[in-house]
């Protein structure tokens, strides 16, 4: 565990985790009394066919070999979180010391990474993109202190919907001895290939995905963190040992085994996307429509604060970013079905007559 010594935090590394005995016997076909389960269950459903009466394997042994497969990564340096917003917190817990230790973010990017360090206690500095919303690897590197574990990046970016530069990416994993975690959550959308395969050459790399986007499964909290094995050995160790239940882990085989359908479902939204933003710039209200790599787009307005009020009157809600650093004027709007992008056209047009 060398590499980390210096990163996790002291009493993280001398943690003697919570153990069940399920970690070690799988087998339903044992005589399974160990821990205070109800035999008789479960309430409320005709047929039991995940054995839901039953603790799930905290390890999710199943789900992750096949993702291994998959990723061509070991099964051992992933970790499966409620969602990945639980695999930042775990992050931010194992690496940095309450009211001391900061971490990096830039500005603007995705809200939880600053949302779970303060509630961690630990400090935040934010760093600007660039005017075209890029990564600077050297204005970012500048920003370093003594207690900066952490470096948050999020590619393709939410908000603003593009990927960051790969050639600065690497950069900063080349000039940061800290942990570079690189929120990969739209990265199914994206014309980009993701980091993963960069994690043997830049061992303090995590990479985070989701089941939510792409995937179309936000309902079951999903999330996927790609880590070497001393990394991913620590988040075990600080993870609630039954994180993700049974019926999610079930479903995420499902979703394992059906991924051919993956690309039919992004194409879908890349569709969606190419209509919308070509509609949208007809609209005299639209100054911009940011192009994007993800399910969502980024798209400068004249009246942001009145067109986002308009839109909920017509019960349609939008995300307003247009007080979010270089944002202004912006809201953010996921792609919907064609229905729903449909409604949210004519209900603009209606703004403008
Ligand atoms: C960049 C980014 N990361 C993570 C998440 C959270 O994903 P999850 O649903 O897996 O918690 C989101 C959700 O919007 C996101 O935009």
């Amino acid at each position: 565990m060398a590499l980390l010594d210096n990163l996790i935090r002291p009493n993280i590394r001398e943690l003697s985790p919570y153990t069940s005995a399920r970690e070690q016997f799988l087998d339903y076909g044992l005589t399974l009394l160990d821990a205070n389960e109800n035999p008789h269950g479960p309430i409320g459903l005709q047929a039991n066919p995940y054995s839901l009466h039953r603790y799930p394997d905290p390890y999710q042994r199943t789900v992750k070999n096949k993702l291994a497969t998959i990723w061509g990564h070991p099964a051992q340096g992933i970790v499966l979180g409620n969602g990945s917003d639980e695999i930042i917190d775990l992050l931010i817990r194992i690496f940095c010391e309450p009211g001391k230790d900061e971490i990096l973010i830039t500005a603007p990017t995705y809200g939880m990474y600053k949302v779970a360090a303060h509630i961690n206690d630990v400090a935040v500095t934010e760093v600007s993109l660039t005017n075209t919303f890029d990564l600077d690897a050297v204005k970012l590197l500048q920003k370093v202190g003594a207690n900066t574990k952490i470096i948050f990046l999020c590619s393709p970016n939410n908000p603003t919907g593009n990927l960051l530069s790969g050639n600065e990416i690497v950069s900063v994993l080349s000039g940061f001895d800290g942990v570079v975690v690189l929120d990969e959550a739209y990265i199914d959308f994206a014309e980009e290939q993701s980091f993963v395969s960069k994690i043997t050459q830049f061992p303090r790399l995590v990479v985070s995905q989701t089941f939510s986007k792409a995937w179309g499964l936000a309902g079951i909290r999903l999330g996927v963190c790609f880590s070497s094995l001393e990394i991913a050995h620590y988040l075990n160790r600080v993870k609630p040992p039954y994180n993700v239940n049974q019926l999610t882990q079930q479903q995420a085989l499902l979703a394992l085994d059906a991924r051919e359908d993956l690309a039919k479902l992004v194409q879908q939204v890349r569709i969606g996307r190419e209509l919308l933003s070509e509609q949208l710039q007809q609209l005299d209200m639209v100054e911009v429509v940011y192009p994007s790599q993800t399910n969502f787009v980024l798209v400068k307005v004249k009246h942001p604060e009145q067109v986002f009020e308009y839109l909920i009157e017509h019960q349609i809600v939008v995300r307003n970013r247009s007080k979010v650093h270089l944002c202004q004027g912006c809201l953010r709007i996921t792609i919907g079905s064609a229905l729903e992008n449909h409604k949210l056209l004519d209900a603009l047009k209606g703004f403008e007559s």
